[in-house]
């Protein structure tokens, strides 16, 4: 029987880690884990609560306050936000502009990051985010960190929301994201790093089916 290993899949926004890791998820019979989701919720979870989002104390007594988890229904993650289903509405501009913020605070990630390992102690999982390789599941047996010029990442980004009827310039999402890394990359606790024992894949000038191929060679060579 094959090996069940856990793969990380860590990068900057908009570098193509949740189509690539869901594909590759499916493509291994493995489960996908995509933990910005998580951060999305938590997210909404304070700007319907009305909470200052520069209150660190206030937002993690927030995100305590609502159960934040993940299910799988068919063969598809769903995100709750208590006992609504929020998977749609956690992918808007609104929440994009505070969530490097909201993600910044250590009491907000603690909530987060004990959930993500207990998701994956059976193994067979593909867990993407910023910190899966350095933090959350540093004995990963296989970590990828994606990487894209802001050129390309923006215009993914861009067709990704124009398809949701969301109207945003190309200026506006190359913006957004450029703040987001800035904010992700200088953060405290658990910021963007590419784990020592990364391998790095630049996916400015590949189809989501290239990055797959190449991600599901790597793991093929360790199960
Ligand atoms: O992957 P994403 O764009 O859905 O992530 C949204 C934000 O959540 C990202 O800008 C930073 C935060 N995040 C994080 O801090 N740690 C993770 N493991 C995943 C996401």
């Amino acid at each position: 029987m094959s090996k069940k290993i856990t793969i990380a899949i860590d990068g900057p926004a908009a570098s193509g880690k949740s189509t690539t890791a869901r594909l590759l998820a499916k493509k291994l019979g493995y489960l996908y884990i995509d933990t910005g989701a998580m951060y999305r919720a938590a997210t909404l979870a304070v700007l319907r609560a009305a909470v200052p989002v520069d209150d660190a104390g206030a937002v993690e007594e927030c995100v305590a306050q609502n159960h934040i988890h993940l299910e799988l229904i068919g063969d598809t993650q769903h995100t709750f936000l208590n006992e609504e289903d929020v998977s749609e509405r956690i992918r808007t501009p609104e929440i994009n502009r505070i969530i490097s913020i909201i993600a910044s605070y250590s009491g907000v990630r603690v909530q987060m990051v004990q959930q993500q390992r207990a998701l994956s102690r059976s193994g067979g999982v593909v867990m993407d985010g910023r910190d899966i390789g350095s933090v959350v599941l540093p004995d990963a047996d296989l970590k990828v960190f994606m990487v894209a010029s802001i050129e390309a990442r923006a215009r993914r980004r861009l067709k990704e929301l124009e398809e949701a009827q969301v109207s945003i310039s190309l200026e506006e999402v190359r913006r957004e994201i450029e703040n987001r890394d800035r904010i992700d990359s200088t953060r405290t606790h658990a910021p963007l790093v590419k784990a020592k024992d990364a391998r790095e894949l630049d996916t400015s000038a590949l189809s989501i089916e290239q990055q797959v191929d190449i991600i599901y060679g790597w793991a093929q060579e360790l199960i």
